[in-house]
């Protein structure tokens, strides 16, 4: 494998492998989205992929599941699987994929609640909404697809819609704690895209499980994986704690690393995204020991996460691949 190290501006892919325009967006918000990066990432992409010769697409960090809709909206996998540690996360996937007009029947109900109140009524309607979810029934079951559990997916999709920056946010008690955004119109629901995404969503498999439970035994050539985790914080005022679960530290980025050998091993076809440590400290090479050997390309993107706006701005973020790129 020919290891290279290099600077990525925003790319032009080339227009006969450019995918058409039709693409099913993610129906949440997600701290550390990609919707922004699926036309950077077609020349990072593996050539097979476009030749259709997956027959597994597998997202073990799947959040608001940009690069998965993206690519599941053009090119066909048997197989799809898509694990993230947020238990109400996979809900409301369930929810999406099981029984979407039930779900678009409450967001409408939402939506119109919502935008026909005033700022005061707003904020208590969400205060309300964020109770209740804090309030599951005794009995409720995350895995099967209810009344209940349709309800927790509209929950879900309003407070992520009308609550701030996109977070999920829990105290040490596990309530949910992200407060209102102040939004006065946020669109709660798109439902032509609810549908797209249910389509897509029809023959995934939706998993509950830290990236260590990733099936790595079911991993052959026939496999690309895509690998987004929590970023590394990029300095130790920069530490984001935005994600259910009890974050994410160095010793879990080794075990990942750890993870992608043994699957390149297996022969899978990987990508994985992370911060750029070499932003703060150009000598820091944590990421390039980790991932010696594999292709490390350094791509421009924007940070929106840190609340301080003389912070944001254009950084390199990593793309590392353990196939060769175009670029
Ligand atoms: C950077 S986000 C993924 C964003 C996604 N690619 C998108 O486009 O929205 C990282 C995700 O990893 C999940 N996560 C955090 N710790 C995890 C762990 N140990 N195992 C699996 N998933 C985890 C979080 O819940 C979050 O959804």
């Amino acid at each position: 494998m020919n290891a290279s190290l290099s600077t990525v501006e925003e790319t032009t892919p080339q227009a006969s492998n450019a995918f058409p325009d039709r693409t099913a967006q993610p129906f949440i918000k997600w701290v550390g989205g990609k919707r922004l990066h699926h036309e950077q990432f077609q020349s990072l992409y593996p050539d097979a992929l476009y030749q259709h010769r997956y027959h597994t697409y597998a997202e073990p960090f799947l959040g608001g599941g940009a690069i998965f809709l993206s690519l599941t909206s053009h090119i066909p996998f048997e197989r799809i699987l898509l694990s993230d540690i947020n238990p109400n996360l996979i809900l409301t996937y369930r929810a999406v994929k099981q029984d979407v007009e039930a779900l678009i029947g409450i967001l409408e109900d939402y939506t119109q609640r919502y935008h026909g109140a005033a700022a005061d009524e707003q904020a208590a309607l969400y205060q309300d909404v964020r109770d209740a979810f804090n309030q599951p029934p005794e009995d409720f079951c995350y895995t099967e697809c209810s009344t209940q559990s349709i309800e927790r997916a509209a929950q879900f999709i309003f407070l992520n819609k009308c609550g701030y920056g996109g977070m999920f946010r829990v105290n040490k008690k596990g309530f949910f704690n992200v407060p209102w955004g102040k939004h006065k119109k946020p669109q709660i629901l798109d439902e032509l895209n609810l549908r797209h995404v249910s389509q897509l969503l029809q023959h995934a498999q939706l998993t509950v499980a830290g990236f260590r439970e990733f099936p790595i035994e079911k991993m052959d050539d026939g496999c690309f994986v895509y690998f987004d985790p929590p970023y590394r914080p990029l300095n130790a005022t920069s530490h984001f704690t935005g994600y259910y679960g009890p974050g994410f530290n160095d010793n879990d980025q080794r075990e990942l690393a750890a993870i992608f050998r043994q699957l390149d091993a297996q022969g899978a076809s990987l990508m994985l995204s992370n911060s750029d440590p070499t932003n703060e400290d150009p000598e820091d090479d944590f990421f390039d020991t980790l991932y010696d050997g594999f292709a490390i390309r350094r791509v421009s993107a924007l940070r929106k996460i840190n609340s301080n706006f003389a912070k944001r701005g254009r950084k390199n973020e990593l793309v590392i691949t353990n196939y060769p790129t175009r670029i």
